[in-house]
C-alpha cells in the first residue's frame, strides 16, 4: 500500500477477472479518426503486461474525447490495435460498453487474455455525473448502470488512469465500493512523482495554460492562483482570448463569434473575476497570428481585421513567454498556445517549447497535446517530468484530493462487498 491506496502488490489476480480503467485518450485526427500520438497507450503497458502475465482475465475500460472539450466521441477500436502492438499480444475489442455483447465477451475471457470495451463515455452517466453537475456518493456511484452491469462479472478493480483522476465518473469512482481495488503502476508512479514536486516548488513558479479545454483551464487557473501555487500564469489559446475579452480588449469579431458558438461566453464573467483578483499574476497575449492565403500573418491586439480568426499567439508574446520561462525556477505547462499541428500557426507553441527545453527551471508538462508538441519539437528528453495527465496534474497541484484518489483510498479501506 502507498499513500493509503492498494498497489498491484496488494491484490490477487491469478485467474481473476480484473476490470482495469486506463486513460488512453489521445489526440485524434478529425478527418481520418486515426490516433496522432500513442504516449498514453505506451505508458499503461507495464500495468497491463504485469496483470496479464500474472494470469488475470483483463477487461479494459477507457474513454476517447475530441480536441474540443467533451464533444465528438470516438470509438476505442483503434486503441486496441495499438495496445496489441505495444504489448506484443492480442487485445480484443468489443463495440459495446456494458450491454449483453460486452458482458458475454467478459465471461468468455481466459487467464492472460485482454479485452478492450468501447468508449465508456458512450454511456451517458459517464459524462453527466462528474464535476459540478451532480455529485454522487461512493454508494450512489456504485448504483450506476456501468457498475451494476460489470461489477458482478469482476473480482478486482484496478485504476491506472492518473490522467483522468480529476473526473468523478462511474468507471473511475464507482467500482471501488464493491470490488477489491488497487492503483496500477503508472498511477502509482505519477502520484509519487507529483506528490514529491508539490512539497516545495522552487519559486518563481510559472504556469503556462493554453489548449482547447477551456472550462478546465479556467478551473485550474482559479485554483493555482487562489491556492498560491502560481506566481505567474501565462495564457494562450482560447484561454488568453477569453481573458482579453473580459479585459475589454478587441480580439476580433471571428474570435468572439467562435467563443459564443462554442458556448464559452459565460467564462468571460469568470475571467473578469479572476482579473479583478489576480491581475498582476495573469499574463495575456499582446499579439496574434492568423492565416491569410495559406500563410502566417501577425497582428497586434486591437488590429485584427474583420473575418480573421486568431489561431496562435504572436511573436512578441511568445518572446515574452520565453523570457518568463527562462527566468522561472519551476514551470508547469498544460496546453499549446495555438493550432500547432498546422505549420502557419505553430510558432507560438514551438517557441514556448523551445524555452522549456533550455530553461534552467524544473519543467513539468502534462496532457495529450502538450506531450504531442514536446515530441514534435524534440524536447521530450529535455523536460524534467512528462505527466500523462494534463487537467489531473494541475488539479493535483492545487492540493485538492482528486475524486479518483479519494475513491481508491476509500476502496482500500473497506472490505470487499461483492455479493
Ligand atoms: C485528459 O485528456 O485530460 C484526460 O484523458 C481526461 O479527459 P477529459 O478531460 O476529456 O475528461
Amino acid at each position: 500500500m502507498r499513500f493509503g491506496i492498494n498497489t498491484l502488490d496488494d491484490v490477487e489476480v491469478q485467474g481473476k477477472t480484473v476490470l482495469c480503467r486506463i486513460d488512453i485518450n489521445q489526440p485524434v485526427d478529425r478527418a481520418t479518426g486515426r490516433l496522432k500520438d500513442t504516449t498514453r497507450i505506451e505508458a499503461c503497458i507495464p500495468t497491463l503486461r504485469e496483470l496479464s502475465d500474472k494470469g488475470a482475465k483483463l477487461v479494459l475500460m477507457a474513454h476517447q474525447g475530441s480536441d474540443i472539450e467533451y464533444k465528438n466521441f470516438y470509438t476505442t477500436e483503434p486503441h486496441a490495435k495499438e495496445l496489441s502492438k505495444f504489448l506484443g499480444k492480442e487485445v480484443r475489442f468489443i463495440d459495446d460498453v456494458c450491454g449483453p455483447s460486452a458482458r458475454e465477451a467478459v465471461r468468455t475471457l481466459k487467464a492472460g487474455e485482454i479485452l478492450l470495451l468501447d468508449n465508456v463515455r458512450f454511456v451517458s452517466e459517464e459524462q453527466t455525473l462528474f464535476e459540478t453537475k451532480l455529485r454522487l456518493s461512493h454508494e450512489e456511484q456504485a448504483r450506476t448502470l456501468l457498475v451494476r452491469k460489470l461489477a458482478p462479472l469482476a473480482d478486482v478493480y484496478v485504476c491506472d488512469a492518473f490522467a483522468a483522476a480529476h473526473r468523478d465518473q462511474p468507471s473511475l469512482c464507482g467500482f471501488e465500493e464493491l470490488l477489491p481495488s488497487a492503483m496500477g503502476r503508472l498511477f502509482e508512479e505519477e502520484f509519487c512523482v507529483i506528490s514529491g514536486l508539490m512539497e516545495k516548488p522552487e519559486r518563481p513558479c510559472v504556469f503556462v495554460l493554453g489548449g482547447a479545454k477551456i472550462n478546465d483551464a479556467f478551473l485550474m487557473m482559479s485554483a493555482v492562483l487562489s491556492g498560491g501555487a502560481a506566481d505567474t500564469v501565462l495564457t494562450g489559446g482560447l484561454v488568453g482570448e477569453v481573458l482579453l475579452w473580459a479585459n475589454g480588449e478587441d480580439i476580433g469579431e471571428e474570435a468572439r463569434a467562435f467563443i459564443k458558438k462554442e458556448g464559452y461566453e459565460n467564462l468571460v464573467e469568470t475571467a473578469k473575476e479572476l482579473l479583478a483578483a489576480y491581475r498582476n499574476k495573469i499574463v495575456m497575449p499582446k499579439d496574434f497570428a492568423v492565416v491569410e492565403n495559406g500563410g502566417r500573418v501577425e497582428y497586434s491586439l486591437g488590429k485584427i481585421p474583420p473575418g480573421a480568426l486568431v489561431l496562435d499567439i504572436g511573436n512578441k508574446t511568445a518572446k515574452k513567454y520565453q523570457e518568463a520561462i527562462r527566468a522561472a525556477k519551476t514551470v508547469f505547462v498544460n496546453g499549446p498556445m495555438g493550432v500547432f499541428e498546422e505549420e502557419p500557426t505553430e510558432a507560438g507553441t514551438k517557441m514556448v517549447w523551445e524555452a522549456l527545453g533550455d530553461t534552467g527551471a524544473y519543467t513539468v508538462i502534462g496532457g495529450g497535446d502538450s506531450i504531442t508538441a514536446a515530441k514534435k519539437y524534440k524536447k521530450t528528453g529535455l523536460i524534467n517530468y512528462i505527466c500523462t495527465g494534463g487537467g489531473a496534474l494541475i488539479r493535483f497541484l492545487t492540493g485538492e484530493e482528486l475524486p479518483v484518489v479519494k475513491a481508491l483510498r476509500h476502496g482500500s479501506t473497506i472490505k470487499a462487498k461483492k455479493e
